[in-house]
């Protein structure tokens, strides 16, 4: 079944129509590239997934539920709109650490907070915290930074902080984690040790959506890709078929003026 299903999404900000009628499924452990030009409506569409935008219309389901369905819309209080967030993990390209926390501190923040809201919370605070912490300092070795968890972030390069940042948003179990071009913001000779971990969780079947403008890592690691032209999904399918035998003129037009750049 699909973990994900997303159904005619629309958004327009003024009288600009942004997203327009987006549909597409993913399934449990697979991984889903989105390419496209700038101002395509990648991002938009990323952030109406995490709840940070809402769409003017459409459905979206994670293992069936339905979080939003703007034809019958709920009201969203913060406590629920929280829950439906954690549904989604969010890796940006500017890494967003807190500047004034360690590496473990970052991987550990969020959960600590949710688990304050637990019932045996003042009971059993410690092994609470102690247990946040084990699997933090996990995460933090899969990440390869074992020996950096207590580096502040102006400590530790771009690639490691992107790490940081991946090992913060598996640490609240997202059901399916989702990456803005993750490497964007990197110097070149750091993209590859990042797209190296995610590559990993690829392979440990984690549910991926990625955008990104790495074509070869989309081409090579995703299960499906996306091709989004001017706010709609213009071509959709396996990686090989759709960056070797592209249907559409657009998707074409797109791949061949990203192999003149390179
Ligand atoms: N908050 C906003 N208000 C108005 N326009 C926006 C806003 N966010 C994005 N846009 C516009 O929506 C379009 C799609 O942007 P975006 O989703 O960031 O594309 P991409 O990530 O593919 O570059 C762009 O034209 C952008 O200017
Ligand atoms: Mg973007």
């Amino acid at each position: 079944m699909a973990i994900l299903e997303v159904e005619h999404i629309q958004k327009s900000f003024g009288a600009t129509r942004v997203l327009d009628d987006i549909s597409f499924t993913l399934e449990k452990g697979k991984t889903l590239s989105l390419i496209g030009s700038s101002g395509s409506g990648k991002t938009t569409l990323l952030r109406c997934l995490n709840f940070l935008e809402t769409p003017d219309q459409g459905v979206i389901r994670v293992t069936g539920e339905v979080l939003l369905d703007m034809a019958q819309p709920q009201k969203q209080t913060a406590a629920l709109l929280r829950k439906k967030r954690l549904h989604f993990g969010l890796v940006f390209q500017s890494f967003n650490l807190f500047p004034q926390y360690t590496a473990l501190e970052n991987v550990t923040l969020a959960g600590s907070l949710l688990a304050r809201e637990r019932p045996d919370y003042r009971e059993h605070k410690k092994d609470i915290l102690a247990e946040l912490e084990a699997q933090a300092m996990d995460l933090l070795t899969q990440m390869g930074l074992r020996d950096r968890a207590e580096r502040y972030p102006h400590q530790l390069s771009g690639g490691q902080c992107q790490r940081v940042a991946i090992a913060r948003a598996l640490a609240l179990h997202p059901d399916i984690l989702c990456f803005d071009e993750p490497t964007s913001a990197l110097d070149p000779e750091l993209t590859g040790e990042v797209l190296r971990v995610i590559r990993e969780l690829a392979e440990r079947e984690t549910t991926m959506m990625i955008v990104t403008h790495e074509m070869a890592f989309a081409r090579d690691v995703a299960d499906t890709v996306i091709f989004m032209d001017d706010g709609k999904i213009c071509e959709q399918g396996d990686p090989r078929e759709v960056f070797d035998h592209p249907k559409e003129e657009r998707t074409r037009q797109f791949l061949a003026r990203y192999r003149q750049e390179r």
